[in-house]
């Protein structure tokens, strides 16, 4: 099973109704990166933007948090209402807690990793988690090149994942296009996170039959 999540970052945000709708019919998710200028050098989204995106979609919504103080934002996207909240690892020093606060509710918690941040750093939750981020460039923006190491970090979590006989999702950001796309998969990600990948695609509904399964 692969998932394509739609990071809308990589949209043209000048009309992004229209861009949700155009893109809708090949995707699993929507992705929204909520920066703030602090924790990556990029301002993005917050909370105007995802209620305008739930009133355009039914589509599950993964809130990416590039922000460094992550726990003043989960109360608020509980209540607003996401599907999936995705946290830095670099982010808290208090990981634990901002995963159990999260699985009190329905909505879905992925941890995810920069780079240059080893796994080592994440092992610890991986049985608490619904789902793991690898970072494939460095957070901050859409159209970046996919950082080829990060394979070695996918290939890692599904090792685990079948060693230990956990259940996690594989998610990656970043990078991933019509050329790297299967070596991506084939490392063990099942879900694909892609900005330019999917709006800025001339074959979309192609790359979407191929690999979304
Ligand atoms: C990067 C973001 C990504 C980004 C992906 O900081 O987290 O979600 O929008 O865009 P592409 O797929 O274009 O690299
Ligand atoms: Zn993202």
């Amino acid at each position: 099973m692969v998932k394509f999540s739609a990071s809308i970052l990589g949209a043209n945000l000048t009309n992004l109704e229209a861009e949700i709708k155009r893109v809708q019919p090949y995707i699993d998710e929507i992705h929204l990166d909520i920066m703030d200028g602090h924790f990556v050098p990029n301002l993005t989204f917050a909370y105007p933007v995802l209620d305008a995106v739930k009133r355009c979609t039914n589509l599950p919504i993964d809130a990416h948090l590039m922000v460094t103080n992550p726990e003043f934002h989960i109360p608020k996207l509980l209540t607003i209402g996401v599907d999936r909240i995705t946290i830095h690892i670099e982010s808290t020093v208090h990981i634990n807690k901002l995963i159990s606060q999260v699985k009190e509710t329905d909505t879905e918690i992925f941890v995810t990793l920069n780079p240059g941040t080893p796994l080592s750093a994440i092992e610890e939750v991986l049985s608490d988690v619904d789902g793991i981020l690898v970072m494939s460039v460095n957070p901050g923006f859409s159209g970046q090149k996919f950082i080829a190491k990060s394979l070695e970090k996918i290939k890692k979590l599904k090792e685990w994942k079948l060693k230990y006989g956990m259940d996690y999702y594989i998610a990656v950001d970043g990078g991933i296009n019509n050329e790297n796309i299967q070596t991506v998969i084939n490392a063990g990600a099942n879900i694909l996170i892609m900005g330019y990948g999917i709006f800025k695609n001339d074959n979309l509904e192609n790359l979407s039959r191929t690999y979304r399964k």
